[in-house]
């Protein structure tokens, strides 16, 4: 089968990737040849089968970035909160008018005895509203309390009516804060929420902008790609005309987190300094920080792991590689 992952330079890109490269197969079928479409070519992974890198625009898609015989597509290229909050203009473009490109490539493709491709978008909790008293059910309307999280509902809509149609067959996963972002703070409202686990494992400072009550809905990279891996491979039939997940994440506050660090490093949150940062405070605030999630488990979406569990696994898979990066580019 052939794959393309549009924001295949991104940090849930790379690890796409090189699961595939790891696994060589998706859901039992082999990979044949895989895509990386981003604004700057990723690196392209060693592997067992042929990989493309492309350089390009989303909002302006090339042909060959999904080219006829493409099986899944992993749609993942996006302009993240806060750059979408302060840059309206390219949020709509990337986020909105991008997810149109992917249509308009899907809608061109020769039809297949296949069927269409699997599109795996990558919604977000932010498309959801509630803030920090509420519990999202697996029903909940969604009311972003920002650009971006309208953009992500925005583009869910689209996905389902294009499936409905026909064009692509789509499964939109609300991917809950995924901690911890290995690099470095990026442009995302959440950035603190790894930041604060992240930096002191690197020796480093870091700033917690909300108090230590303060609960996000959170998820492992690992268990982000488990989940979008198997959002790629499953039976549909079983969503309907619902194509949104609500994968089973993990409610923790702030003050969990440092104590959880404290566990796997004693004394490692003595690096977080407390100071408040309204704006930030005012994009995360209005994310729900919990949700009741009993379809996606039913759907063979795995469950979340605990706090420490996810906090070593970024020291097996991404300290090293991150302290590296890190002393490459000051
Ligand atoms: N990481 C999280 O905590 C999280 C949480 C919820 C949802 N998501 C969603 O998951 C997806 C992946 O997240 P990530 O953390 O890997 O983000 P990321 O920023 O690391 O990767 C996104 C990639 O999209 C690319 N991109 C941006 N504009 C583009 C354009 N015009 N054309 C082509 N490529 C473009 C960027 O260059 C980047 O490599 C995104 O859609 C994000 O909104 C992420």
């Amino acid at each position: 089968m052939h794959i393309t992952i549009l924001g295949g330079n991104g940090f849930l890109g790379r690890k796409i990737a090189a699961r595939l490269v790891a696994d060589g197969a998706l859901g039992g079928t082999p990979v044949s040849s895989l895509t990386l479409f981003d604004l700057a070519a990723a690196p392209a992974p060693p592997a067992s089968f042929l990989v493309r890198s492309l350089a390009g625009d989303l909002a302006e898609l090339p042909a060959d970035a999904i080219p006829p015989g493409t099986s899944v597509v992993f749609h993942l290229a996006a302009v993240v909160s806060s750059a979408a909050e302060a840059d309206y203009e390219l949020g709509r473009r990337v986020n909105l008018r991008g997810t149109d490109a992917v249509v308009d490539a899907c809608r061109r493709l020769p039809r297949s005895d296949a069927g269409p491709p699997r599109v795996v978008f990558t919604s977000s909790v932010a498309s959801f509203g509630g803030g920090q008293g509420a519990v999202v059910t697996d029903d909940a309307r969604q009311m972003p309390g920002n650009s971006y999280g309208a953009q992500k509902a925005a583009a869910e809509l689209i996905l389902a009516d294009a499936s409905r149609r026909g064009f692509l067959d789509a499964v939109s996963l609300r991917l809950p804060t995924v901690v911890i972002r290995p690099g470095r703070p990026n442009a995302a409202a959440s950035s603190f929420v790894s930041a604060i686990l992240r930096e002191p494992l690197l020796g480093l400072r870091a700033t917690l902008p909300v108090p230590d009550g303060f609960a996000v809905w959170v998820c492992s990279p690992r268990r982000a790609v488990d989940w979008l891996l198997h959002a790629a491979a499953m039976d549909t039939a079983a969503l309907g005309a619902d194509r949104g997940i609500n994968p089973p994440g993990l409610s923790v506050t702030a003050g969990a987190m440092l104590a959880a660090l404290d566990k796997v490093r004693p004394d490692a949150s003595a690096l977080v300094d407390r100071r408040p940062d309204p704006a930030v405070a005012a994009i995360v605030g209005a994310w729900p920080a919990a949700f009741a999630a009993t379809r996606s488990p039913a759907l063979g979406f795995t469950r979340h792991e605990g706090l420490a569990e996810l906090i070593q696994a970024f020291i097996d898979d991404d300290l090293d590689a991150t302290r590296q990066d890190r002393a490459a580019l000051p």
